[in-house]
């Protein structure tokens, strides 16, 4: 006898099948079909990443895989399928969206994101937490992107679905996604299983910019070597992607990450207008704090002498401010 979760698994793995079936062999799936190709999404990687299409009907799926001998019950506690408040029906979870199957890190399909065709909220659709489903535990892409995170010992990590599918089309082939939410303790623990070297791949907006401070610090803090790849203009990959093509996000975007530090002096620029003296001093204080953080010696002198270039210091007075302050820390 199949266990509850292998049931829940079972009718992720049909929906999955049943859903990229629709998108890309019939006529109902033919819009959402048309815009990822406008999206610049292949069929090749709709078919790497098992993109699907839920139809706009009340209860396709859940007849689907009524049919098939799976219980409502299950596939309400599963997420599948919601029941209606007035009437007590079951109905569909993912109507008339574009459907990003997830899997854990076994490679089994325990969750999906829906998409809205264009403009709408949400934007996406999450499966709930479920028993076979836990947000901090799971990452985008991990499975299929294992084998080559362990053989390039780096992994990149991107916000959100687009991104993943887009960089894996420009044949970035270790990228991962956090789909938006915080990192977890748990991400790290199993991206450490893998490689320590991660490549933070996040928006370019202010949101993005602040989620990179914040998994950085737990990154570096668990011993990660962590470098931010940088994207100009206040982008996303995807967008980066489309507009300069694969070939300058490989090389120029990716391949030119800056150090973890680099990015966190840029971060504490933003905003400030160095011209200023107060400005230019609390800079070169939260500058100064985080190069205390810093365990390596070599790498510490490094930060320093750019700080003294960059504004004329000595370095000696820089070095003092540090110690100061790296004993005022610990
Ligand atoms: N996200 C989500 N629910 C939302 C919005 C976002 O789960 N309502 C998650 C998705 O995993 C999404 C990621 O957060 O991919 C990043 O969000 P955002 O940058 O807003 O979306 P994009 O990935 O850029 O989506 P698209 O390119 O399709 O607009
Ligand atoms: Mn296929
Ligand atoms: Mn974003
Ligand atoms: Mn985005
Ligand atoms: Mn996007």
């Amino acid at each position: 006898m199949p266990t509850e979760a292998e049931k829940m698994i079972k009718a992720h793995e049909l929906l999955k099948q049943f859903y990229h079936h629709i998108l890309v062999n019939t006529n109902k799936g033919q819009e959402a079909f048309e815009y990822l190709h406008k999206r610049n999404f292949t069929r090749e990687m709709i078919d790497y990443f098992q993109i699907g299409y839920c139809l706009d009907e009340w209860d396709a799926s859940l007849k689907f895989l009524k049919a098939k001998g799976f219980d409502e019950h299950l596939l309400e506690k599963a997420g599948l399928i919601i029941r209606g408040e007035r009437n007590n029906n079951y109905f569909d979870r993912f109507r008339g969206r574009i459907i990003f199957p997830i899997s854990d890190y076994k490679g089994n399909t325990v969750a999906f994101s829906g998409r809205i065709l264009g403009e709408g909220q949400p934007k996406y659709l999450n499966s709930p937490e479920s028993p076979i489903f836990q947000k901090s535990k799971t990452l985008y892409n991990f499975h299929n992107a294992r084998a080559a995170i362990r053989k390039k010992q780096a992994v990149v990590l991107f916000e959100g679905f687009a991104d993943c599918i887009a960089a894996f089309g420009a044949g970035v082939e270790n990228g991962i996604g956090t789909m938006g939410t915080a990192l977890t303790d748990e991400h790290i623990h199993l991206i450490k299983r893998n490689t320590d070297n991660v490549i933070l791949c996040f928006d370019a907006d202010t949101a993005g910019q602040t989620a990179t401070l914040k998994a950085g610090e737990m990154l570096a803090g668990a011993g990660c070597d962590v470098r931010v790849a940088i994207i100009p203009d206040g982008k996303d990959p995807d967008e980066y992607i489309i507009k300069n093509g694969p070939e300058l996000f490989k090389n120029e975007v990716i391949s030119g990450s800056i150090t973890f530090m680099s990015f966190k002096m840029r971060f504490f620029r933003t905003g400030k207008n160095l011209d200023n003296e107060g400005d230019r001093l609390d800079y070169i204080e939260k500058v100064l704090e985080e190069i205390s953080k810093l365990d390596n010696p070599i790498e510490r002198d490094i930060y320093l002498r750019q700080l003294a270039d960059e504004f004329s210091l000595s370095i000696d007075a820089l070095k003092q401010q540090q110690r100061k302050i790296y004993y005022s820390i610990r």
